[in-house]
Parts: C-alpha cells; structure tokens; sequence
C-alpha cells in the first residue's frame, strides 16, 4: 500500500509530468537464458491482502491456487511482496528469511511451489525507504550479492520496487539496470518487473521506456480497491484529489496513457487487481500505515476508520469491469485477494476464461478507444478477431454501440458475436451493441467475421 509518505506527497507539486524520455540500456538476454513466454504473467502477491508471510500461509496460498482453479487458469506466480525478510541482512551482508517464520528457509518454499507446478517470486528495493521502510534491507550495492541469494532459492520473479522520494531519471536508469545486470548474471530467469513509480514522481513509469531495462514496469500509481474515492478528505496528506493513488477507472485511463505499452515479452503494469477485496477488509488490514501516512494528529482511530469506512466496496459489477479492462490493455494478471478465503463469485471472476483468454492473446496488443466514441475500446486478436469492451464509466445506464467495420474487421455477410461474461454466441450482420449497460459495467465482446 502507497498512501505516501508525508515527506513525498509535500513535494509532489514540484515534480514536472509531462516529458517523455528514453531509458538507453540494451535488452539483449545471454543466449542460454531461456525465454519467458511472451504474454503477461499472471500469478498473486501478498500486499494488498495483508496475509502474514509465514511458510504455512505461503504454501496454503499455493494449495489453494491450485485447489481453486486459478493455477490452471493460468496464475502461476506467487508473489511474496514486503515482509517476506527478516528485518537485518546476516553476517555476509545477504537478506535472510525470518527463521521463525520460514523455519525451512526460502528455497523449501520454491520447491513446494515448483512441486505443484506454480513459480515463486519475491520482493525487494534498491532504497526501501518510502514503501515498507525497512532501509537496513536496500539492494543498493548489494545487487549481486541479492541476485545471487534468490537465484540460489530458485526465485523466478523479483519485484524491485524504487521506494525513495528523489527519482532522479539518470539514477533511476542506473540503479534499475545493475539489478537487471546481477540478475542476468546469474544464470537463472528471473522475471525482473519493476516500479520507478513509487518516489515523488510517481508517472516515471508511464512516461519513460524501460522495456530496456525490465521483463515489466509499472505504468501507474497503486490501484485502490474502489470505484472513486468518495471519503470526506483525508487531510493535507490525502493521496487520491492529487491522483497519487487511482481507484479501477481512473488507474485503467492512466495505463492507457503510457509510452511504451505492452507487447510481446515486456508488460505495462497497471498493478494487481483488486477482485475479491473489499475496501473495509483493505483499509482494516492496512490501518496502522494509512494512520502513519495521513498523519492526522487530530484525528482519533475511530474517527480516522469512520471516514474510511465511508469508502464502498467495489460491487460485483466494477469487479467484473476491471478484469474486463486489465485484459483489454494485455496487462500482467496479479490477484491481489486472500486465495484461501476467496468466494465462489470472486473465483468465477478471475478464472473465467473467456476473459483471460483475450489478456493472453500471444499478440499482446493494448486496447485503443474509438476516436469516435472513448466508450468503446478495441483490441485485435491473433486469429483475426477483435475483442471489443463497451465501458460505462458514468453513473447512469447506458447503451453502446458500434458497427464491424469500425473495430477493424473486414466487411462480411455475418460476424460471430461471444459475450465472454454470458458466454452467449450469437450473430450479427454489422451492428454490435452493449446491451442496457448499468452504471460501471462493461460489456466485453469477441468478434469475427463468418458464422457457422
Ligand atoms: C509500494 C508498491 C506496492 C507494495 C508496497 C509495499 O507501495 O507500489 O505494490 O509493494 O510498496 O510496501
């Protein structure tokens, strides 16, 4: 969770969002690393859920990604976000896990994920000063001594988080790319994603390239599990009026906006999803660091949670939108839920297949909006069909509609329509349509020319 640090959100309004730039580095793997498929990754991490990282939690999470589906349904990677570290480096400077908590040590925990056929990744900051501020643990200048220790657990993922308010482009560039060098030099894939966002300048993602640098990078600010904020304010420190934190719409539009998008084999984070966590449960779990952040001395707990709690929980409805609209921008796929508690309606929504299906195309092409209505968003599909959402951000019923050939499908007598929420098929000669969309619903359709 980033509700920032009071120093940075202080300096927010001196930081310059608008030039883009180009990190330099090269991407070139050596030639016996094998490759990472080229879709986005899907998987889980801890954070948002607020699960204490032990080895029995971690490996109940494992059983029940399996247990549930979501394995098979293509999350694979369990991520273990801050916390998983015992809180100093040992006697050769190397991070070390918690000995209470992880009794048989990090590479016990890989091995039952890779048992299971899931991967296992881990967390780490060049800084570690603005996030979960436990600096004594900064990767900086310990690169390849980190490297090497999550290469030798058998990590296949690593989340390197900037975590400082300075953001410096040049240093941002240098630092990120001697982890992506120390990692390399191991010898393992280690699927290296990063985030430049999580300082003072928190655009840094979406307007520089770092396809140079990182397998992915996160394009936008922490996503919240609500629609819009609609808190009384939270004090001088409140990170949503400035944007420094986005409920699903206004996140989705940001990660459209970014400059390097995703395509085969580099992904645009538009952060894990928020599906199956209620924003009470969130704001809960999260209590002590949203209290630290907001620093509201005036403010007691109970006043503090009781405008929190004015906050509501993301319905069914904007579940089923955001999974709708992560997909359509070919965004990596990270639950961000308690998948041991997970009910059957959040289950049915992260697996359906149908949806991820159009996340997965292997030509991981981002949505773009139709010039002549921003409603409607369209991605093509690499066996020539065309996903297309209708998106109703507002708060009234809508009814969308467009025609084949303006989502770029050649005239034909008839088009094949599937609903993939419905899964309903049916045909159509031209026109396809949202249907009575309601407020904050999406209508997600697959289409191609031909009917049998
Ligand atoms: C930042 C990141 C989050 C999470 C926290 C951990 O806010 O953006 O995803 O990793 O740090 O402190």
């Amino acid at each position: 969770m980033r509700f920032l640090l009071p120093s940075i959100i202080a300096v927010l309004g001196l930081v310059a969002a608008t030039q883009a730039g180009c990190a330099s580095a090269h991407h070139e793997l050596p030639a016996d690393l094998p490759a990472l498929p080229p879709t986005p990754p899907m998987g889980w991490n801890s954070w948002d859920s607020g699960i204490k990282l032990t080895e029995h939690n971690v490996e109940a999470t494992i059983d029940a990604m399996v247990g549930s589906g979501m394995r098979d349904a293509g999350y694979r990677y369990v991520n273990l976000d801050a916390g998983w570290a015992a809180p100093v480096r040992g006697p050769r400077g190397e991070l070390q896990v918690d000995p209470t908590r992880f009794a048989n040590g990090m590479a016990a925990v890989t091995r039952y994920a890779h048992d299971r056929g899931m991967l296992l990744g881990l967390y780490a900051s060049p800084y570690d000063e603005g996030c979960s501020a436990q600096p004594a643990l900064a990767s900086v200048d310990h690169e390849t001594l980190d490297a090497n220790t999550f290469a030798a657990w058998g990590v296949d993922y690593l989340k390197y988080d900037w975590c400082r308010a300075d953001a410096d482009h040049d240093t941002q560039v240098r630092v990120f790319t001697k982890m992506r060098d120390a990692l390399r030099n191991t010898g393992r894939r280690i699927l290296y994603s990063i985030n430049p966002n999580s300082s003072v300048d928190y655009t840094a993602g979406a307007r520089y390239d770092w396809s140079g640098i990182a397998d992915m990078t996160r394009a936008t600010t922490d996503l919240y599990p609500l629609w819009r904020d609609q808190m009384p304010s939270l004090g001088p420190y409140d990170p949503f009026p400035v944007g420094a934190d986005l409920g699903v719409p206004d996140e989705f539009i940001a990660a459209t906006q970014v400059v390097t998008s995703s395509r085969p084999g580099y992904w645009a984070d538009a952060d894990m999803l928020v599906a199956g966590l209620g924003w009470d449960q969130w704001a809960a779990r999260h209590f002590a660091s949203i209290r630290d952040s907001l620093a509201l001395t005036s403010v007691s707990d109970d006043q503090l949670k009781g405008m929190l709690l004015q906050q509501p929980n993301l319905s069914d409805t904007e579940q089923r939108t955001h999974l709708s609209l992560w997909s359509m921008l070919s965004a990596p796929l990270i639950a961000g839920n308690d998948i041991r508690s997970m009910t059957g309606q959040t289950r049915d929504i992260l697996t359906n297949r149908d949806v991820i299906a159009v996340d997965q195309d292997p030509k991981v092409t981002p949505a773009h909006a139709l010039a002549t209505d921003p409603r409607v968003f369209v991605k093509p599909l690499s066996d020539g069909s065309v996903a297309v959402a209708f998106f109703n951000s507002g708060e009234d019923p809508v009814t969308i509609g467009t025609v084949a050939g303006d989502i770029g499908l050649a005239t034909a007598p008839c088009y094949s329509v599937r609903d993939l929420w419905s899964h309903a098929e049916t045909t159509s000669a031209g026109p396809l349509g949202s249907g009575a969309l309601p407020a904050h619903a999406t209508a997600l359709l697959r289409v191609s020319g031909g009917c049998r």
